[in-house]
C-alpha cells in the first residue's frame, strides 16, 4: 500500500540511503525536486549571460581563455542538472518552455548587469562563493542523481571562485582607478549575493518540508551567515570593504552581525522586475530560436544513424 511505500521511503531518508530514480517517492517530494533542480539548471544557463558579456572584452588572452572555460563549465552544469530533473519524469522541453514562458524561476542574482571587468571578478568571488556554500550542502542531498551532479559541479565552482578572487586581487594592487573599479564592483554585488540564499527562514515556504526530506541540510539563514563570516575575512586580504556599516564581529555569537537585506528589491527581482530580467529571457529565447537548425540537424543525423544500424 501507499502507506507502506511511504514508510520505506521515510526509513531510507532516516538511514541516509539515497533515493534513486526508480524508487517510490511521494509526489510532493518529486515535485519539489523538479522545481528546485530545474530552477538550479536555469540559473546555470542564464548565469552564462552576464559573464558572456565580457568574453570579447577580457583584458588579455589568458583572461579570455579562463573566462571562456568558466562560462562553458556553467553550460555543462546546466546540462547535468536538466538531466537530473529528467530522471524525475519531466522533459527537457517542458523545463525549457517553463523558463521561456517566464513561469519558472532562476536565481535573482543573474538579473543584475556586468558593467565593468571588475564585475567578472566579483561574480567569481561572491556569486560563485555563495553558490558553492549552497552546493556543498547539496552534495549530501537525499536524491541520488542531484547529489552526485553536485560533486563535480562543486569542484569546478571552486576554480571559478579562485579565478574571481584572482581578478580582484590584481585590480586591488593596481592604479587608483583599478582599485576604485574593484571597490565599486564589490559594492554593487554584495547585497544581491546575500539574496541568493533566499528569503529569511521564517519566510521560506519550502524549508520545513525540504529539511525533513533532507533535500536541504542547512537553512537559508545559516548558509547566509556562513557566507558573511567567510567573505568578511577574505575582503581584508583584498584591502577592500563591504558596503555595510552594520557589519561587525560579534564576540558572543562568534559570527559577524550584518545589516538588513532589502527584501522589497529581492521580491521585485524574483517577480521579473529586476534590472535585466527582460534582457536575460529575451537572450535565452533568441538563442533557442536560432539554435533550432542545430537541433533539427542533430535529430536527422541520429535518425540516419539508427536506420543504418538497423539495416
Ligand atoms: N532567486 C530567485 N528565487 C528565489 C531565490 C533567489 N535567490 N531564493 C528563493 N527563491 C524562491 C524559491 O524558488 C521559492 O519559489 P517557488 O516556490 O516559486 O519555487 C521561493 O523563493 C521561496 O523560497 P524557499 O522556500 O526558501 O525556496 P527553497 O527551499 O527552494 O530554497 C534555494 C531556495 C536555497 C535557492 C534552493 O532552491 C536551492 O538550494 N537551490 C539550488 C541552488 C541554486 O539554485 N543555485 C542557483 C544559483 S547558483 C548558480 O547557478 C551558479
Amino acid at each position: 500500500s501507499v502507506q507502506e511505500l511511504e514508510q520505506i521511503f521515510l526509513a531510507k531518508i532516516e538511514q541516509e540511503i539515497r533515493i534513486e530514480p526508480k524508487d517510490w517517492m511521494p509526489d510532493a517530494y518529486r515535485k519539489t525536486l523538479i522545481r528546485q533542480i530545474s530552477q538550479h539548471a536555469h540559473s546555470e544557463i542564464v548565469g552564462m549571460l552576464p559573464e558572456g558579456n565580457w568574453i570579447s572584452r577580457a583584458p588579455s588572452l589568458k583572461r579570455k581563455a579562463i573566462l571562456l572555460a568558466k562560462v562553458q563549465d556553467e553550460a555543462g552544469h546546466g546540462l547535468y542538472l536538466y538531466s537530473a530533473a529528467e530522471t524525475l519524469g519531466t522533459t527537457r522541453e517542458q523545463t525549457i518552455n517553463d523558463l521561456h514562458s517566464g513561469k519558472a524561476k532562476y536565481s535573482s542574482i543573474f538579473n543584475y548587469p556586468t558593467l565593468t571587468w571588475a564585475d567578472i571578478g566579483a561574480i567569481g568571488w561572491l556569486v560563485d562563493g555563495a553558490a558553492i556554500l549552497n552546493q556543498v550542502m547539496l552534495c549530501r542531498t537525499s536524491y541520488g542523481p542531484y547529489a552526485r551532479a553536485m560533486v563535480r559541479i562543486c569542484k569546478e565552482e571552486s576554480f571559478h571562485q579562485r579565478q574571481g578572487f584572482d581578478i580582484l586581487m590584481v585590480l586591488s594592487k593596481g592604479t587608483p582607478e583599478q582599485r576604485a573599479m574593484c571597490q565599486d564592483a564589490i559594492n554593487r554585488w554584495w547585497w544581491p549575493s546575500l539574496m541568493m540564499f533566499g528569503p529569511h527562514d521564517s519566510e521560506s515556504t519550502h524549508s520545513e518540508q525540504s529539511t525533513q526530506w533532507k533535500i536541504k541540510r542547512m537553512s537559508n539563514d545559516e548558509l547566509r551567515q556562513k557566507f558573511v563570516d567567510m567573505i568578511a575575512e577574505q575582503v581584508k586580504v583584498l584591502n577592500m570593504t563591504l558596503p555595510d556599516e552594520h557589519l561587525k564581529w560579534n564576540e558572543e555569537t562568534k559570527h559577524y552581525d550584518f545589516g538588513g537585506i532589502n527584501w522589497t528589491e529581492f521580491w521585485n527581482v524574483v517577480k521579473g522586475n529586476g534590472p535585466c530580467n527582460k534582457q536575460r529571457l529575451d537572450a535565452r529565447r533568441k538563442a533557442w530560436d536560432e539554435g533550432a537548425w542545430v537541433r533539427e540537424a542533430a535529430s536527422a543525423h541520429a535518425a540516419k544513424r539508427k536506420m543504418r544500424q538497423e539495416k
